[in-house]
């Protein structure tokens, strides 16, 4: 192999390995700021999912809870756990946790969580995946919140898929 050579194969490496890592940073997920664990709050002490996303069945958004609901349990530190301490240290000072919210539909639709949840009683899971048996937080949907999904669905179940349902 002639040193020119050499210098094509090392300049092609080095354009692989941007590509590469730009893609890993293009997956990267969303960090949460406390590792919240689905799975020990909704399986093994068997809490509803409307008991912490209290607008899950009546409001349009289902909303994530922050230090008001976290309190009622963690006011002070029950364990060990790194990530409750930081938790009780949000708590005792009052600040709220920013949560980063993962599904999100652009203003100018319109979504209610009360009239799938509750009126059409649509499980969590069709939307969200397997959240209550997850260990790490919530980074990324389990299912895209795309027009197309919204209406195949309603296409499927003989909702209306007429454009103003949807959008303002
Ligand atoms: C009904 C009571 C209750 C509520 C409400 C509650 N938790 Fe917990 N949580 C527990 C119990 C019990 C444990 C286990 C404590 C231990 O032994 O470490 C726990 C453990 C934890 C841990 C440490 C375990 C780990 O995985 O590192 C974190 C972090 C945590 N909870 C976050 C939260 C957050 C955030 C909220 C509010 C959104 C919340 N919890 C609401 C009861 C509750
Ligand atoms: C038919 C699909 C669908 C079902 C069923 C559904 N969701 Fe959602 N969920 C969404 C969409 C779409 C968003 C984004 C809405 C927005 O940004 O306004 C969302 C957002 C959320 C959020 C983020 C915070 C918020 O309020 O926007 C939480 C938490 C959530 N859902 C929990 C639940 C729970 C718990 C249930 C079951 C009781 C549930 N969802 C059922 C589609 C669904
Ligand atoms: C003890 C409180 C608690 C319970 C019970 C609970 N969650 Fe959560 N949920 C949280 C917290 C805190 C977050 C934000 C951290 C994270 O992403 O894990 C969250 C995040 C979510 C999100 C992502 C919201 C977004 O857009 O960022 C969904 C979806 C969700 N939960 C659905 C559910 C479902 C479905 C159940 C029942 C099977 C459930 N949760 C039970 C506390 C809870
Ligand atoms: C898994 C099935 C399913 C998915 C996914 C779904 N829908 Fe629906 N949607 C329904 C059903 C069923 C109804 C009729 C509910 C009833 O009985 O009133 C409905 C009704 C509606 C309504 C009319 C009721 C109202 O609140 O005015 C709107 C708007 C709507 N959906 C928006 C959306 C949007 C936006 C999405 C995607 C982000 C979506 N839906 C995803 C099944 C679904
Ligand atoms: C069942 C709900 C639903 C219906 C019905 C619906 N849309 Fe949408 N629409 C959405 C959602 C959700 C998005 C956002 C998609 C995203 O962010 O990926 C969207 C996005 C859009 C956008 C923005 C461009 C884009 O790709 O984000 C346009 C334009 C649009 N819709 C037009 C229409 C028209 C025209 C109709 C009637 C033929 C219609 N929609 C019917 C749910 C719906």
């Amino acid at each position: 192999m002639t040193l020119r050579n050499l210098g094509a194969v090392v300049l092609g490496l080095l354009v692989v390995g941007a590509l590469v890592a730009g893609l890993a940073r293009a997956r990267r997920p969303l960090p949460q700021p406390i590792a919240f664990n689905h799975q020990l709050h909704v399986e093994e002490m068997g809490a509803e999912c409307a008991d912490c996303h209290q607008q899950a069945l009546t409001g349009a958004r289902a909303t994530i809870p922050n230090i008001a609901v976290c309190a009622d349990c963690h006011e002070e530190a029950q364990g060990e756990s790194v990530e409750e301490a930081k938790l009780v240290e949000y708590i005792q000072a009052g600040e709220p946790i920013p949560w980063l919210k993962v599904y999100t539909v652009p203003d100018h639709v319109y979504f209610s969580h009360r009239r799938h949840a509750a009126i059409a009683a649509i499980e969590c899971e069709n939307c969200h995946g397997e959240v209550g048996q997850r260990i790490e937080p919530v980074v990324r949907p389990a299912v895209k919140m795309t027009m197309d999904h919204c209406m195949d669905c309603h296409e499927a179940s003989g909702a209306s898929n007429d454009c103003i349902w949807c959008h303002y």
